[in-house]
């Protein structure tokens, strides 16, 4: 099944090191080439001489030890990867790639990679649940990286909790599930998708804007991307990388966001609108930076242009999908808004919701379409959010090609 594919698996120090090397028997049953490599500390539980049997090949460990053929010098290692995993990765692992630390084998092979990278950490609960961790991670994975989250149960150190790596099996599954063939069930269909918050400028220095990261927008550009379809993402300012093969506009403001809608709409098949855009910006944007003077002072504001209402009242054959973000009364604005902007659904998050909305990895969301249906989905990440609201759009982009 995994025949000819080249599996990197970096070890790193941790109890859960002897779960690895059943995942390397599981692997070269599958006929997958496994090639391995140790840090240091991997070393203190499992020796390499272990890995070497059941993978059959060479077992790196030391940056400097002269290469037993050129195939396993760490530039031409991290080129052969077609997936390199990391189990189990410590959180001392996980926070070097997050910062661009190289200083052994493991660690320069991962910078220097163009593979996928997914890491099966293995921690104690405190550790993995640690903020400095969970930042790493979510960068991260901002940055493409993925995880095979930990289970919950009794770990080594006597603790319960999370922190446990997943088992060799749902490792193996996840290597089987990325070698398949994708499944393309967007190919030739045209998305237009907006991000991220937009800004708008008081002075030269400042600027109102929205807790607004992307990350649900971006879920949504990426997984379009998966399924085959041509996306073009209009984002305003966040701090992350667009997927590799979208074409990417930024914006700034509300303004320059519509003009991009309006001068691509036309082309589009499907629009989904998951930016936080600024309702008001300020009437006059001050040439030099505003000083301070006694007293109170006030901001004037003028309406910026309603991107998806304009793009409703417009629309010939557009799929049109709204997001609403929403405190209070969730399902009755949004409900109005599907008939406002004229939208084929809405998807609602309620953001004062934990796990929901601004920032988060998850969302909570309820979709509502122009039919009436409701339908409410239990907390999940945004790139399942994602493939929720693409199949539903691929719906009715299906029944208006029926209608064509
Ligand atoms: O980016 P994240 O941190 O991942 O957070 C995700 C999110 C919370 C921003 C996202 O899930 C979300 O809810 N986006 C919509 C937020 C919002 O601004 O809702 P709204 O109710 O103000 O607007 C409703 C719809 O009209 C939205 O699709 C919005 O893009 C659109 N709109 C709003 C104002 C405007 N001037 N033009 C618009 O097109």
């Amino acid at each position: 099944m995994l025949s000819g594919k080249n599996i990197v698996l970096g070890v790193t120090g941790g109890i859960a090191v002897y779960k690895s090397v059943d995942l390397v028997s599981r692997l070269r049953k599958l006929n997958a080439n496994v090639y391995v490599v140790m840090t240091e500390h991997a070393k203190a539980f499992v020796t390499p001489l272990t890995f070497q049997s059941m993978s059959q090949n060479y077992v790196v460990h030391d940056m400097f030890e002269a290469p037993k053929t050129w195939d396993v010098e760490h530039i031409a290692l991290a080129k052969k990867a077609d997936l390199f995993v990391v189990a189990p990765a410590t959180a001392n692992v996980i926070a070097k790639v997050c910062h661009g630390i190289a200083d052994d084998f493991l660690t320069t092979t991962l910078m220097a990679t163009p593979a996928q990278v997914v890491f099966a950490p293995a921690m104690n609960t405190n550790m993995y649940e640690n903020p400095i961790t969970q930042n790493n991670i979510s960068m991260l994975k901002n940055l493409g990286y993925e995880f095979i989250e930990p289970g919950t149960g009794r770990l080594a150190c006597g603790d319960l909790g999370a922190g446990k790596m997943a088992e060799p099996v749902d490792i193996l599954n996840y290597i089987v599930k990325f070698f398949e063939p994708k499944s393309q069930p967007m190919k030739g269909v045209k998305v237009l998708i907006s991000a991220g918050p937009t800004i708008e400028r008081i002075d030269p220095i400042r600027y109102i804007t929205n807790r607004s990261t992307g990350k649900m927008g971006y879920a949504i550009a990426k997984k379009a991307l998966e399924q085959g379809a041509q996306v073009t993402l209009v984002s305003g300012p966040t701090q992350l990388t667009p997927p590799e093969g979208v074409e990417f506009i930024s914006v700034e403001s509300a303004v320059e966001m519509y003009d991009v809608f309006m001068a691509r709409m036309q082309e589009q098949d499907i629009i989904i609108k998951t930016a936080a855009v600024a309702d008001y910006r300020p009437l006059e944007v001050a040439k030099e930076k505003i000083k301070k003077s006694e007293g109170e002072m006030a901001l004037k504001f003028t309406r910026n242009p309603d991107i998806l209402k304009t793009l409703g009242e417009r629309k010939t054959h557009q799929v049109l999908v709204g997001f609403a973000a929403e405190t209070t009364d969730v399902l009755t604005y949004a409900k109005r808004k599907i008939e406002q902007k004229h939208l084929d659904f809405i998807v609602a998050n309620d953001v004062s919701q934990e796990g929901a909305g601004f920032a988060a990895d998850t969302n909570i969301v309820t979709l509502i379409d122009s039919e009436g249906n409701v339908s409410p989905y239990s907390q999940q990440s945004k790139e399942a959010v994602a493939e929720i609201v693409l199949e539903k759009a691929m719906g009715y982009y299906h029944k208006v090609k029926a209608k064509e």
